[in-house]
């Protein structure tokens, strides 16, 4: 593997709109956290950046909610979440804010050099506006349905469901999230960076360049480039935000996802007055850490602009990873389903290394991935504290008994002695290896492996046995057991900071340098070992109840927030009504629309004929389960091409607060074509 000069560790900004849970974690912090770690204990010139995100909708709408400004809500959350990344052991080399006047400078400087280069497209264009509210309706301010995978819940500049990066006159039946009401068109100037534009040199850069990429990023990103890519706005209509640096442009800012990654650069620039080398030498490796929805903005926005600006490197990787989900189900902010940081570190002090491990082995790397309380205390009882921990408390309890605390010398080594030391340095080197392709549950595997050979080596050879007999052979096996413990203390390090570094205390050691793992005389003959003590301790049932508890009361209490319902929508005629025309149908065929997730392809008899529509209830749905139901179906809405097929209709379906669907269905059969009114 190319060895570079020095390291830029990027970790996604989080919006400074809510507190810190453990998907955050599994897909981000936990792994950047446990890469940076390992690059500085080899040695490496490494940075680790990262801060709060605090522009964008998400934040002006709650602090719309709460009645009180986003400056707030930004102050607010920056200080909770700053303050539990530094409890977890998330060692940042600075967590900044892009609220900060360096920030400011820095993303207005760029898009004045993006401007005068002439980079961008400057037009007046349609924009949706929401007359009630008297504003613009930007980014997650419209939702409507996502015209390639038919989420009803897609946002005006992405669906979450598909990942798709969307323009908001992209949305099929668009609705402002303020009032619910049909929005209205208005024009208004914006810039636009033109990704059409930036194509041949993304399609070279990645498709050609990147194909160590991991699967699931490389794979959305050529998905993005074969569809196509379209110019995209870059500034808004909005009052929070880095207002845009022209003249006669007032109540503009920057779009936030043009400002928020260029927080790296202004984070780097707060953290070091040598910031440059960080960000304009080609011997940096810059890697960005982001979960698997920030992808289309970290491989294919961003990098487009620092190339347009030429002076900046572009990332060499961004290891994305999928979503974890909780007890079976979607972590949500707003249905308050989540493990929250801060409430763990209060439920679990000291324990910050069994939700690092946890997260770690479970990593939603590949796949998404579930966090259950079971397994967490699982992984804890039988790994953390029956390997890991079990292991040096042996070996440091037997060094105490038989010999005082002080190291014995080994003698001559049996053959299944060398064997026992001849495995640690591919057990490091695989990790390495695993390490370095990001794949970080199975590093952390690996550092097991070593805990378990450890544990192996007592459990066979069975010093407490022996001892009267044959005191010499125990010297031996616990020298060798010691300098095993000496081993784990430093590759433990980068995934379990605070056990690595007390199991050193315990040692008595100083840090032993990454390369010298493996290694016989790690600790010398006579050397005093400390007193030892627990390096975990059990999780209870009890404790694992709580948790459980807290989490289904949590859903229980959960009353929905109203801006959760969809606002009521305005007043119609009856002559509105009355011209839709809904019949009850037969559903007498199904099957997915390949290559998306949501859509069905129905037959449904509707006693007028027989005809197809296209709906986007795959997620909640299987196709054999419901051929023979009778259904709604608006029969005279116009026809619609959705993927290639023409949609002719639609099925009424309720939609609950969280995105279930239920058929609306007359409760005894009747005849297909009766009228519903
Ligand atoms: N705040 C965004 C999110 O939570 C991530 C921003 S990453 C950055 O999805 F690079 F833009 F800062
Ligand atoms: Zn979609």
């Amino acid at each position: 593997m190319k060895d570079y000069k020095r390291y830029l560790i990027t970790s996604a900004l989080p919006y400074a709109n809510g507190p810190l849970h453990i998907g955050h974690l599994a897909g981000v912090y936990v792994p950047s956290d446990i890469y940076t770690r390992y690059l500085r204990l080899r040695g490496r010139d490494v940075i680790h950046v990262c801060g709060s995100d605090e522009h964008g909708v998400p934040i002006t709408i709650k602090a719309k909610q709460e009645g009180v400004t986003p400056r707030q809500i930004v102050d607010r959350y920056h200080e909770l979440n700053k303050s539990s990344f530094e409890k977890f052991g998330i060692s940042f080399d600075i967590y900044a804010r892009t609220s900060s006047p360096v920030h400011y400078e820095t993303a207005s400087e760029i898009f004045k050099t993006l401007y005068d280069k002439g980079e961008f497209i400057e037009k007046s264009t349609p924009q949706y506006y929401d007359k009630e509210a008297g504003q613009f309706l930007a980014d997650r301010y419209i939702q409507g349905t996502c015209p390639r995978c038919g989420n009803e819940n897609a946002y005006g500049d992405q669906c979450e469901n598909c990942g798709t990066s969307l323009n908001a006159t992209d949305l099929i039946n668009p609705r402002s999230a303020l009032s619910g009401a049909s929005p209205v068109l208005k024009e208004t100037r914006h810039w636009f960076l033109p990704l059409d534009k930036y194509e041949p040199f993304l399609k070279k850069w990645i498709l050609e360049e990147k194909k160590h990429w991991k699967p699931n990023v490389y794979g959305q990103c050529k998905s993005w480039l074969d569809h196509g890519l379209q110019p995209r706005a870059v500034s808004r209509d909005l009052g929070w935000g880095v207002p845009l640096p022209l003249d006669n442009t007032e109540g503009k800012v920057l779009y936030v996802w043009f400002d928020a990654p260029i927080g790296y650069i202004s984070a780097t620039k707060e953290l070091t007055p040598d910031w440059e080398k960080y960000w304009k030498d080609k011997e940096t490796r810059m890697i960005h850490f982001i979960g698997k929805d920030n992808i289309v903005f970290h491989c294919i926005v961003f990098p487009s602009v620092l190339n347009a600006e030429g002076t900046f490197i572009l990332p060499d990787n961004v290891p994305a990873n999928e979503f974890l989900n909780l007890e079976n189900d979607k972590i949500s902010t707003s249905r308050n389903w989540a493990v929250w940081l801060h409430e763990y570190l209060d439920d679990f002090p000291g324990k910050q290394d069994v939700l690092r491990y946890v997260l770690c082995a479970n990593a939603p790397e590949t796949k998404d991935n579930d966090f259950t309380w079971k397994d967490f205390q699982a992984r804890n009882n039988n790994e953390l504290v029956a390997i890991y921990g079990n292991f040096v408390n042996r070996a440091i309890v037997l060094t105490h008994k038989y010999f005082k605390g002080i190291v014995p010398g080994k003698g001559e080594l049996t053959e299944y002695d060398r064997e026992v030391l001849a495995g640690i340095p591919g057990i490091r080197q695989a990790l390495e290896n695993n390490l370095e392709q990001f794949r970080f549950r199975e590093a952390l595997k690996e550092a097991m492996n070593l805990a378990r050979l450890g544990n192996k080596y007592l459990a066979d050879t069975e010093p407490w046995k022996i001892f009267k007999t044959d005191p010499d052979r125990v010297k031996t096996i616990l020298n060798i057991s010691l300098q095993i413990s000496a081993s784990l203390s430093v590759i433990t390090m980068p995934f379990l900071p605070d056990a690595a570094f007390r199991l050193m205390e315990f040692l008595n050691i100083d840090n032993i340098a990454w390369d010298r793992v493996g290694e016989d005389d790690l600790i010398g003959e006579g050397h005093e070992i400390g007193s030892g003590g627990l390096l975990f301790e059990k999780v209870t049932d009890e404790e694992v109840e709580k948790q459980v508890a807290k989490l289904l009361a949590s859903r229980n209490n959960n009353k929905l927030p109203p801006s959760a319902l969809v606002p009521p929508k305005e007043n119609i005629s009856y002559e509105q009504f009355s011209a839709m025309d809904i019949r009850t149908g037969t559903i007498t065929g199904a099957e997915r629309v390949p290559k998306t997730k949501k859509l069905l392809k129905l037959t449904i008899d509707t006693g007028i004929d027989t005809r197809t529509v296209v709906s986007g209830i795959a997620g909640c749905f299987e196709p054999d389960a419901i051929t023979g139901r009778q259904v709604s179906v608006l029969v005279n809405l116009e026809p619609r091409k959705i993927r290639g097929i023409e949609s002719q209709g639609m099925i009424l379906m309720a939609e609950d607060p969280e995105g279930n669907l239920i058929f609306i269905s007359p409760e005894e059969s009747v005849e297909n074509g009766s009228v519903i009114k």
